[in-house]
């Protein structure tokens, strides 16, 4: 049972909260490449803080805070040029490191006074096609290179979508494969035949056995469905909750990763990361920039769009509440999975109070060649038959690339 406690310090994320300590020793995607072009700005929260992204017209990145230290105003519409970004207001000019440079009307411009408005800067890196800032304390650790980040000759894309709920309980779902079976299978099979729309076949299967292993970036998440054995893939491989907010998911040559961003305490930016690899024989058209798309999850009428694998997750994640309340639930044996993760995060907290770093923390080159992780190719024994059915009950749907993935993966 979650004691009221327990239940705002896994779940806030305001610096100097035990999850706002721990989540501040990792890096996070703040934007996708596409979305800050030279010279542009752009305004972000991330782990509730108000920040404002910018490139330099000589493509510099700078991660600061969003309000000017003049009197207030959002650098969010800010004029960006070769040295930084200048307030729209009254035109204080900070560079990426957060130095005030120029105060237009200030008749002097006294060293000091100049001193005294810098601002806070954050560091912020750019890998794979999206930007990813590291909010805690110097020095900062390596920016990890994780496999799909740093993969070669692969076809990408990158799904978004802003949730109105809190980071944990979208975790949770990844230590939770008991749903897949209800949720995306029975549950999205009978809203599929309402609207006379084919269903899935391939996550009905009941799982008769899960298990969860923790490695050295996260949790190995296992299991075994009705008809299936140890031999499996889905039980002798799985894959990996990557520690503290993403997952790796796919199968065949889908690999993705799922990042989820804490905005704030009832905020979550969900990013699904995906390298459609290419099978023998073919290779990735050139892709000069990986695009960015939104994944829509509410209809006109503000209803939750359920007819597909993903938009079945939000409505369950979103209607938990902005925070679920932990007090109140009834955990059973097919939670084991979400008890070792809060366990973990707990644990982890506890070693960041304590001055260490948590797990998957990277501060040696040598560790961070690429950081690889295992998933399984033929998952529920999904082949490259189903692709197109797999698609179009995916976010994959909503990508501008969904037809170049079918003709590059499909059969
Ligand atoms: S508020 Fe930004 S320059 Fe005055
Ligand atoms: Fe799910």
């Amino acid at each position: 049972m979650t004691t009221p406690r327990e239940q705002e310090a896994l779940t806030h994320v305001g610096a100097g909260t035990p999850m706002g300590e721990l989540l501040r020793r990792y890096w996070f995607p703040l934007a996708a490449s596409v979305e800050v072009p030279p010279g542009r700005a752009l305004g972000r929260r991330l782990l509730g803080e108000d920040l404002v992204v910018f490139r330099t017209t000589g493509g510099e990145l700078g991660l600061i805070d969003e309000h000017c230290t003049h009197r207030g105003a959002s650098l969010r519409c800010g004029h960006v040029d070769a040295q930084g970004i200048a307030c729209p207001y009254h035109g204080w000019k900070y560079d990426a490191e957060g130095r005030c440079l120029e105060m237009p009307a200030e008749p002097r411009q006294k060293a000091a006074l100049l001193k005294r408005a810098a601002t806070r800067a954050f560091p912020v890196q750019e890998l794979g096609g999206l930007i990813f800032a590291y909010l805690g304390p110097a020095p900062a650790p390596l920016l990890p290179r994780y496999d799909l980040l740093v993969m070669e000759g692969t076809l990408r894309d990158i799904g978004v979508a802003d949730l109105p709920c809190n980071w944990l309980q979208i975790m949770e779902n990844s230590v939770d494969p008991a749903h897949v079976e209800w949720l995306h299978g029975h549950h999205l099979a009978g809203v599929r035949a309402d609207m006379g729309r084919p269903a899935p076949t391939q996550y009905v299967k009941r799982h008769v056995r899960i298990g969860f292993d923790v490695f050295p970036y996260g949790i190995i998440k296992r299991r075994i469905l009705e008809g299936g054995s140890e031999d499996d893939e889905d039980w002798r491989v799985g894959h990996p909750l990557i520690f503290p907010c993403a997952l790796r998911v796919g199968t065949g040559n889908q690999h993705r990763f799922q990042f989820r961003v804490p905005v704030d305490d009832t905020h979550t930016r969900h990013y699904w990361y995906a390298c459609y690899l290419p099978p023998e024989g073919r290779s990735a058209p050139a892709q000069p920039q990986i695009p960015l798309y939104r994944v829509p999850w509410q209809d006109e009428n503000g209803e939750f769009i359920v007819d597909f694998v993903d938009g079945g997750d939000i409505m369950a994640w979103v209607t938990q509440g902005p925070i679920a309340d932990r007090t109140r639930e009834l955990l059973v044996s097919s939670d084991k999975g979400i008890v070792l993760y809060r366990r973990l995060l707990l644990e982890q907290a506890r070693r960041v109070s304590e001055g260490a770093d948590p797990m998957g923390v990277i501060r040696d080159e040598a560790d961070n060649t690429v950081i690889r992780f295992e998933q399984e190719h033929n998952k529920f024994r999904n082949g490259r038959q189903l692709l197109r059915e797999a698609i179009e009950m995916s976010h994959v749907r909503y990508s501008p690339l969904k037809e170049q993935i079918i003709k590059l993966l499909g059969p």
